[in-house]
């Protein structure tokens, strides 16, 4: 076989941090400067995953999902979708459990991490000692003489918002990231539900390949024909590529969040995947009720 043509893709990054240290501000207010005037849907599009374009040119995926139930799911079934960890650290309140257990994460995964030290806008914020606390879990940031990327943010402020996204594209540089775009998709479901007026609507993450509309997918146990794909900014699209987050309509039932996307040649196909994971999971079912 010929081999793959590579071309590079964005990185897709995940924020991770401890409780109120402001990942959900950070990512707010990462998009809201990012918006360009006019745009379909602008800010108030809520999907849980969106892109924005890096002062240093092309994309960045965000993530927006961390502490998420749908997060810890895809965990722990080992999906592997974040190329970069970025770890926010409240200024004022320092290293806590679930910083650490951030640190852990991305260290397990094998992602780098940059360290958002966030709320410097706060008068008790202190930065040095966060520094610090960091360096006891062998986090150790370019001021204190190691290799972590580090920034120091405020959300609130929007202080330093281009500079925490040139790091990561410097970061994601180095990374290298490739993917063929041109063959079937697949990809990542990050969250799924279902709507009232839509039927299923499921967000996934394409990563190889070019996901169209017409495609019949498989995710988990459940199959459909891509109906639309709707971007983060909420206009329609006619394909997704990777790294790019995108609604996806069409799935005869809701898959759920960490199953893996695929596309298949034909509906029977489809068929024969999902019949048989289906009958697995009832199995599965009855054998957990029987102990
Ligand atoms: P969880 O999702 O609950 O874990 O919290 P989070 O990490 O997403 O934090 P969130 O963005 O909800 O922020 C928590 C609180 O901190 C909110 O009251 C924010 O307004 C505040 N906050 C976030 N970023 C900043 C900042 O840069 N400066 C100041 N002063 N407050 C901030
Ligand atoms: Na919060
Ligand atoms: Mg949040």
């Amino acid at each position: 076989d010929a081999p793959e043509e590579m071309e590079p893709r964005p990185p897709v990054v995940t924020i991770m941090g401890h409780v109120d240290h402001g990942k959900t501000s950070l990512l707010d207010a990462l998009r809201s400067a990012n918006v360009v005037s006019g745009e379909a849907g602008g800010i108030t599009q809520h999907i849980g995953a969106y892109q924005v374009t890096s002062p240093l040119g092309g994309k960045i995926t965000f993530i927006d999902t961390p502490g998420h139930a749908a997060f810890t799911a895809m965990r722990a079934r080992g999906a592997k979708v974040t190329d970069i960890v970025v770890l926010v650290v409240a200024a004022d309140d320092g290293v806590m459990p679930q910083t650490i257990e951030a640190i852990n994460h991305a260290r397990a995964a094998k992602v780098p991490l940059i360290v958002a030290i966030n709320k410097i806008d706060k008068p008790d914020a202190k930065p040095e000692r966060v520094r610090s606390e960091l360096l006891q879990y062998e986090v150790q940031v370019e001021s204190m003489g190691g290799e972590t990327l580090e920034v120091e943010v405020s959300a609130k402020a929007h202080t330093n918002l281009d500079k925490l996204l040139e790091l990561i594209s410097l970061q994601a540089e180095l990374l290298d990231l490739k993917a063929n775009p041109d063959r079937a998709a697949e990809g990542t479901v990050i969250e799924a539900k279902l709507d009232r007026g839509r039927g299923p609507v499921a967000t996934v993450l394409v990563e190889r390949g070019t996901l169209h509309v017409g495609d019949i997918v498989v995710a988990g146990a459940e199959m459909g024909r891509v109906r639309a794909l709707i971007s983060d900014k909420g206009s329609q699209l006619g394909s997704a590529e990777p790294s790019m987050p995108v609604e996806v309509l069409g799935f005869n039932g809701t898959p759920e969040a960490g199953d893996r996307l695929a596309v298949v040649d034909n509906e029977a196909r489809a068929r024969e995947i999902t019949d048989y994971r289906k009958n697995q999971k009832r199995e599965k079912a009855a054998a957990r009720s029987a102990t």
